[in-house]
């Protein structure tokens, strides 16, 4: 079944900061269907490049993920040009979500997503854009989605970056529970990848986080001179 056209969708059931989701049936079976839309503000040519290679990119990346046992939804159609894959419907609430209603079974997903991210980070994958929000639990089990801005072939520093962002998403979002959630995500993390590693891209997520907070610090000051 091709995809004819994309009028008969209807309002989407979300909108994202890049793509709308519809919830569809696809092939009998329940599926989300995520659609990158054009942003005037970038230059029409570089706006389809961009939405073509996040697509692509989305996709690839899922597909790997799987392949390395992590879950993901999996992937029914894709069509890069439109920008638009529809894929399995996970029916689960987001990590962020466990966290705001019962942070005691928190943890255990965190440990869960420590991990299938030291997974990814093994084969050489890394998210991109690792927040509370893009990481689906359910029966005790995670499911990573959002994987457009995900590398293939990451270096350890992007690895660091992941690890980063989930921080960071804690600490925007549930400043109370950063130790808890952390210390259970490296848990997991450590079981795959070994002492030395997860210690190794930690060295980095420090210096990463002490270069934010120094370009944060310089740009306040260049607002104060002005
Ligand atoms: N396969 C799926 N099954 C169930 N829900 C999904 C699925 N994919 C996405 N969602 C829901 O839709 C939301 C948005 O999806 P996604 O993060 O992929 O899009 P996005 O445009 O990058 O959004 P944002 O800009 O908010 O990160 C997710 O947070 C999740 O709640
Ligand atoms: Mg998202």
């Amino acid at each position: 079944m091709a995809l004819k056209g994309l009028e008969g969708l209807g309002r989407p059931h979300y909108r994202g900061a890049e793509a709308y989701l519809y919830v569809i049936e696809w092939l009998g079976r329940k599926a989300v269907l995520k659609l990158r839309i054009p942003k005037r503000y970038r230059h029409p040519i570089l706006d389809k490049r961009l939405r073509w290679r996040r697509t692509a990119n989305e996709a690839r990346a899922i597909l790997a993920a799987i392949r390395a046992g992590v879950n993901a939804p999996a992937i029914y159609y894709v069509d890069p040009v439109a920008g638009v894959i529809v894929m399995e419907y996970i029916e689960a609430v987001s990590l962020y979500e466990v966290i705001e209603k019962e942070p005691e079974a928190a943890e255990q997903y965190a440990r869960r997503l420590g991990e299938a991210v030291g997974i990814l980070h093994g084969k050489g994958i890394s998210h991109g854009d690792l927040t509370t929000s893009n990481v689906l639990a359910r029966d005790g089990d995670v499911y990573l989605i959002d994987f457009g801005l995900a590398s293939l072939k990451s270096s350890e520093r992007e690895q660091a970056v992941d690890v980063h962002l989930y921080l960071r998403s804690l600490e925007s979002t549930h400043p109370e529970h950063v130790d808890t959630m952390l210390e259970a995500f490296l848990e997991g993390y450590r079981s795959v990848r070994g002492e030395a590693m997860a210690e190794k891209v930690m060295r980095l997520v420090h210096e990463i986080r002490l270069m934010g907070r120094y370009r944060e610090e310089r740009r306040t000051a260049w607002y104060q001179e002005e």
